[in-house]
């Protein structure tokens, strides 16, 4: 796993000297959002990165020109809404990162952006599947515990489901769950490393402090756990009704993109938290789970069990699993009730 730090300095660094060993067109879907617009920017910044496809129902060949004027070796290009421009945009992509939907106002949770989001993802995810069925699929849209399991049974409906090869994105959990630990304790943000379970969405987060050398009890313990699992409400409070978390979403989603290049590079050890498919509690109907996973050429390589925790954390996951249960089922429904 690494720090914001670690991955900026290297990014940065690389930037501007080492060019990359390998090919890799990255395409983002939805890249003239609020997140989509920053995520491409930090992408086109990434040396491992030789081409960035920008597709959007809106502004994509002008975000495309912007950020192509970056003095970075790779090839970026926009593509239109029709169905050759997404078509082209996902060809021949290693990756495909997928911030495209609505996001939430005040007074939402992550579940009121179904009806919207889940069309959205699932019709994206048919492209996908048909153009690009061998990349590795990042999901960021909301809610991602049930917007995964569409994509997994859209691409299973297309005969193509490689389950090393989709990730829900927590990575902005585990980002806040650091952030939020070195806020407490005075330290550098760089240097903590907390354990993020579960899924991306309020009491699905949990976040096993125990694991991490530190210790909070009471209510400090009650208000940090609070903290990580409706962070992403502060923002959308401070925002005011003009959405979530783009900025920080941008990093962490450049962050994991990154370190599945490095894995796909040959580079050992890269481990990242996100929301896969698992077989950590599929016995209590969760067939996917965000742990630590060891990022490999193929994806996924290895799914870090949770591991050793207090009685307080397992209090914790039992919620979780039951709302998670619920948020596949639901994405699953979904999937197969609008094919
Ligand atoms: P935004 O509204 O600023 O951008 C969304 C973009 O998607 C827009 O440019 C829109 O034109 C595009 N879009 C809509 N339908 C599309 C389609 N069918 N094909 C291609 N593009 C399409 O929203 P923002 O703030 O960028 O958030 C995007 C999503 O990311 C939301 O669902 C939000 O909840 C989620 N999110 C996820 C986080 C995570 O940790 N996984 C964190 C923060 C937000």
């Amino acid at each position: 796993m690494f720090t914001a730090r670690q991955v900026f300095g290297a990014v940065q660094r690389r930037a501007f000297s080492a060019s990359s060993r390998q090919a890799s067109k990255v395409t983002v879907l939805g890249a003239a959002g609020g997140i989509g617009q920053p995520l491409s920017l930090l992408l086109k910044l990434n040396p491992r990165v030789s081409q960035l496809a920008l597709y959007d129902i809106r502004l994509a060949p002008g975000v495309a020109a912007d950020i192509g004027h970056i003095n970075t070796k790779s090839e970026v290009r926009g593509y239109d809404a029709t169905p050759t421009g997404l078509a082209d945009a996902l060809k021949g992509a290693e990756i495909v990162l997928i911030p495209a939907g609505v996001p939430r106002k005040p007074g939402m949770t992550r579940d009121d952006l179904f009806n919207t989001n889940a069309s959205i993802v699932r019709d994206l995810a048919k492209a996908a599947a048909e153009h690009s069925p061998e990349a590795n699929i990042l999901i960021i849209s909301n809610p991602v515990n049930s917007t995964v399991p569409i994509t997994a049974e859209v691409f299973k409906s297309k005969g193509v489901y490689n389950p090393k090869r989709l990730f829900g994105v927590t990575t902005l959990d585990v980002v806040r769950a650091s952030r939020f630990i070195s806020q407490i304790k005075n330290s550098d943000p760089a240097n903590e490393n907390i354990t993020v379970v579960g899924g991306h969405s309020g009491a699905t987060i949990v976040p096993l402090l125990s694991q991490s050398g530190h210790q909070l009890s009471g209510e400090e313990l009650d208000q940090y756990v609070h903290r990580v699992q409706f962070g992403g409400d502060e923002v959308v409070k401070a925002k005011d009704g003009a959405g979530s978390a783009t900025l920080s979403m941008a990093m962490a989603g450049a962050r994991f993109a990154e370190s599945l290049l490095k894995a796909a590079q040959g580079e050992k050890n890269v481990i990242e938290p996100t929301f896969v498919d698992s077989p950590l509690y599929k016995d209590q109907g969760c067939e996917f789970f965000a742990s630590n996973v060891e990022l490999g050429p193929n994806g996924v390589e290895k799914i870090h069990p949770v591991g050793k925790i207090t009685e307080h954390e397992q209090k914790l996951l039992d919620v979780c699993l039951s709302d998670l249960k619920k948020n596949i089922e639901k994405g699953v429904k979904f999937a197969k009730e609008n094919p």
